[in-house]
Order: C-alpha cells, then structure tokens, then sequence
C-alpha cells in the first residue's frame, strides 16, 4: 500500500487552522504512523534494505516493515532470495530470467539477468555498479560486465534490438530527463566493447519483467545458478572476499555500527 505523502504534508484542511504548529506536529506524526502501520501488516516480513539505505524504493513505494527472518549461518545466493532480496524485486528479476530463458539466452544471460537488480536491496544509485561488485568474485567477468552495464544502457534505446527508452522511466525520472554525464560516458564505452550485446539483453528482458500477476518461482533457476554461481562455502558474508560486507550489510541490516 502506498503511504500518501501528500496527505502528510498538507493534513485534514478543515481543522489545520485551529491547532496550535505542535498539535497540528503531532496529529501529523501519528496519521503517519496509522498509515504505516496499515502499509505493513503485523506479519509482514521486512526483506532488503532499500528504505534503510536509500528511502523508498525505486519506484517510489514504501516497503512493508516487519521482522527480519534470521539467514542460516552460511547463507547462498538462493537465501538471499527468499530471505533478504525485496519481493518486488525477486518478481522482477525472476521475470526478467524467465524471459531470457523462453527466449533461448545463453546460461549466463539468464543469470545475469536473474541478478541484475540485487544492489537496490541495499542501495538504489548506481545499482549497476554495486551489483556486479557483489557478485564479482562468483560469477564470469563477462556477466558481471553485463549487470555493471545494464545501468548506463537503460537510458539509451538501441532499435537494432527493439529497445527503446522505458516508459517507467519518464514516471519515475519525470519528462525530458537527461542522465548525468558519467553515465552517458558508460553508455559509450559499453558500445563500443564486445560484449555490448550481454548487457544490452539484460535491458530488453526488463522491458518484459513488470507484468503484474506473472510470479515465476526460482526453483527453474537452481541448475543455472549451480553451474554458474560460485558459492563460497563459508557463505556469502563470510568467505573474507572484498564484497563479504556488503553481503554482511543485507544480513544484518540493523547493526548499529
Ligand atoms: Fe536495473
Ligand atoms: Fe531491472
């Protein structure tokens, strides 16, 4: 459910005028509460970090808060997904690997579509990058190159392919929006590499994730997962690789320091 923030803002007009800037503080805070409250039921499991790290999420709608289910103390990829990653996005990125797979995609660009959107569960801008930082040390440099691109490649349409600018795009950038330079830089340097076209795919797949009501589960994955994904047995978070923390910042997102 999606928390009017609006509403918030302005408060009940008939009265606002008569309670005193504390009172009106006060109501303010506790219809926002209120709404929460209905935005999140008690069962309600909260998974991703997003509104810890960056707010809201993408598409600008509050997460449902609750508690957080304990990870087994040597965490895989797959419990990452069905204990961390958003449900949104998990929806999302299975939809995109559905996709690729229907299509016939190689092994790896079903994975790399299968993660390409893992970072927003622990924080939005530059998610491109994070991701394919945090499965670096598990994947082919090839895939990794793939999810670190798709970012930049979002906003640039390539016809050859049938991809053109996402109408989510304009909602959640507004109208005429142009990516900052550094992005722009990306964009042309990833097409001039090689592997332009893994990336790339990576974006026309997402144009086919967001339909509502299509959930496809992770069990057609496993396979493509185990032959591609390196899990480290000590679990991630805990195999001493240079992306071990940020594995750690989605197990325990709560840690005061
Ligand atoms: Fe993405
Ligand atoms: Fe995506």
């Amino acid at each position: 459910m999606e928390v009017d923030r609006k509403t918030f803002v302005a408060g009940p007009s008939s009265k606002a005028g008569a309670l005193s800037s504390e009172e009106r503080a006060d109501a303010l805070e506790e219809r926002m509460m209120r709404q929460l409250e209905q935005a999140a039921p008690a069962q309600g499991v909260r998974r991703g970090t997003g509104v810890l790290f960056g707010g809201l999420t993408p598409g600008g709608l509050p997460l449902p808060l609750g508690a957080l289910a304990a990870m087994p103390p040597r965490p895989t990829i797959v419990d990452f997904f069905k204990l961390r990653f958003m449900p949104h996005t998990v929806n999302h990125m299975l939809q995109s690997a559905n996709d690729a797979q229907k299509k016939g995609e190689s092994e790896e660009t079903v994975l790399a579509c299968l993660l390409h959107d893992i970072a927003v569960n622990l924080i939005k801008v530059d998610h491109g990058w994070w991701a394919a930082q945090m499965v670096e040390p598990y994947v082919s440099e090839k895939v990794s190159w793939a999810i670190r691109h798709h970012q930049a490649l979002r906003f640039f349409p390539d016809p050859s392919v049938g991809y053109g600018y996402p109408e989510r795009y304009i909602q959640i950038f507004g109208e005429g929006y142009v990516p900052e330079p550094y992005i722009k830089a990306a964009y042309e340097k990833a097409r001039r590499h090689k592997w332009y076209m893994e990336a790339r795919m990576i974006t026309v797949h997402d144009l086919y994730a967001f339909e509502p009501g299509v959930n496809p589960t992770l069990e057609p994955f496993i396979d493509v997962i185990g032959r591609h994904f390196k899990q480290p047995k000590e679990g991630l978070g805990f195999d001493g690789s240079a992306v071990a923390h940020m594995w750690r910042s989605l197990i325990y997102p709560d840690n005061p320091l």
